[in-house]
């Protein structure tokens, strides 16, 4: 079926009380627009986005990470509303798709059920408690006849709890006979979409009304909504990754973005945060580490451990107060308390505690190499750039400014002296 999706993300979004954005605020690690762009990829390959507060920031975030998606440009100025958006587009397929870019909920499935309906327009309709913010839908003797805005309702009007998710299938040649008709003879003097439905009702036009799930079809308008629908995706990330496989305990406190995968049995303890596109296999990943962006493979890590951008670190132990960072790992053991920036550290080599790689001077980062088999004692620095060769060992507190060529010992210390009596005649007690 040929179908041109639209997605309408022009509105200042007021209440989001923001300097971003609405439809560029995330959800685990997402933007809002790119979760409704995904899923609707998977339906059509036909896109256009409605943009106009903050235009250039919102096209050129969508560019970044996308190459087909079209853009279309609303004139807010004079053609205020969600009609207003459609005002001027094209659409090329027969049968046309128009979301809401504040939906980050919606899914394939969801979608689908609305895009298989051959009704001249299909709309969506929620149920809800607490109708409060949302179009209602008025319908008599079955059939739907309008929708009025919130705060174009009478009395009686507000007291309906059926109300307009705000998703359309239609098709195409109908959004071109209606948009240019529409009005903004209403409360908020804007051009409203919703119009649409009753001129198809007064045109004698099928009106399918399809009823659906409220935590797909969740808009969000302020931060409270965000949190909320935050809140629903990360449960859905995590039943999702428990069935593929993935242990966590007290999987409420563990966060884990969209874009993390994991391959065979891993396990999660409670307070884990997964940032960014992260890899991780069968690993232990103990209470309270950070991982972000990051390949780890047949590892424990933590407790309280943080691994930043771009680290690789494979068969390998890291224990509680070790930062990682652009660094790769191999077969390697941290236990405690160190800092293992621009690094790379090969198999069999033990970190002591407290050791540091120094990898920036205050201009620039350099890179710190350990070999194979190497020893370095506690509290050791490596002052980068340096390489430490294969079968090495490096004494406790040694600061590492040269090269340690293979086979060798490095350390640099001050001499130990010893001061007889030097407390009692100190303290004279
Ligand atoms: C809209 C519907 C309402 C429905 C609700 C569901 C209208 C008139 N009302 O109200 O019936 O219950 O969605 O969530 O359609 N937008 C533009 N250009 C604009 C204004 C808005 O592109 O000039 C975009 C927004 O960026 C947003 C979407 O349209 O993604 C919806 O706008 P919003 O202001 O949130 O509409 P609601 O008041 O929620
Ligand atoms: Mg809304």
């Amino acid at each position: 079926m040929s179908l041109s999706v639209v997605i309408l993300a022009a509105g200042k979004g007021t209440r989001m009380k923001s300097q971003k954005p609405k439809v560029l605020h995330t959800i685990s690690g997402k933007p809002m627009l790119f979760h409704i762009i995904d899923e609707a990829s998977k339906l059509s390959d036909d896109i256009t986005v409605v943009l106009s507060h903050q235009f250039d920031h919102v096209k050129g975030e969508i560019e970044k990470s996308y190459k087909n998606i079209k853009i279309h440009k609303q004139d807010t100025q004079n053609f205020p509303g969600t009609g207003g958006a459609l005002k001027g587009l094209k659409l090329s397929s027969k049968r046309a798709l128009i979301l809401n870019g504040d939906m980050p909920l919606i899914t394939q499935e969801s979608l689908e059920q609305l895009a298989n309906s051959t009704a001249p327009i299909a709309m969506t309709i929620l149920n809800l408690e607490d109708p409060n913010g949302y179009g209602r839908v008025i319908i008599k003797d079955g059939s739907v006849e309008e929708i009025v805005e919130q705060k174009d309702c009478t009395q009686e009007q507000l007291a309906i709890q059926s109300v307009n998710a705000g998703v359309y299938a239609l098709d195409t040649e109908l959004l071109n006979r209606f948009i240019p008709q529409i009005d903004n003879n209403n409360a908020q003097k804007e051009y409203y979409l919703t119009d649409i439905i009753k001129m198809a009702k007064e045109s004698n036009l099928t009106i399918e009304p399809i009823v659906v799930n409220a935590k797909d079809y969740m808009g969000v308008n302020s931060k409270v909504d965000l949190a909320n629908a935050e809140a629903i995706m990360q449960e859905r990330i995590k039943n999702r990754l428990m069935l593929e496989g993935v242990i966590m305990r007290n999987p409420q406190s563990i966060y884990i973005d969209c874009r993390a995968s994991f391959i065979g049995e891993t396990v999660l303890e409670n307070g884990v945060t997964i940032e960014g596109p992260c890899e991780i296999e069968n690993s232990h990943i103990k209470a309270y580490s950070v991982i972000e962006e990051s390949k780890i493979s047949n590892s424990s890590i933590g407790p309280m451990a943080h691994i930043r951008p771009k680290s690789t670190i494979r068969d390998s132990h890291i224990g509680n107060f070790v930062e990682v960072k652009k660094s790769t790992l191999n077969d390697v053991k941290a236990g405690h308390l160190s800092y293992l920036g621009d690094s790379t550290i090969e198999s069999g080599t033990n970190i002591g505690a407290g050791v540091i790689t120094c990898n920036y001077d205050g201009k620039a980062k350099y890179q710190t190499k350990i070999g194979k088999n190497v020893f370095i004692g506690s509290d050791s620095q490596l002052v980068a750039p340096v390489t430490i060769e294969d079968n090495t060992m490096i004494a406790a507190g040694t600061t590492v400014t040269e090269n340690v060529p293979s086979g060798a010992l490095a350390i640099s210390r001050v001499k130990q002296k010893i001061v007889n009596s030097f407390f009692h005649k100190f303290f004279k007690k």
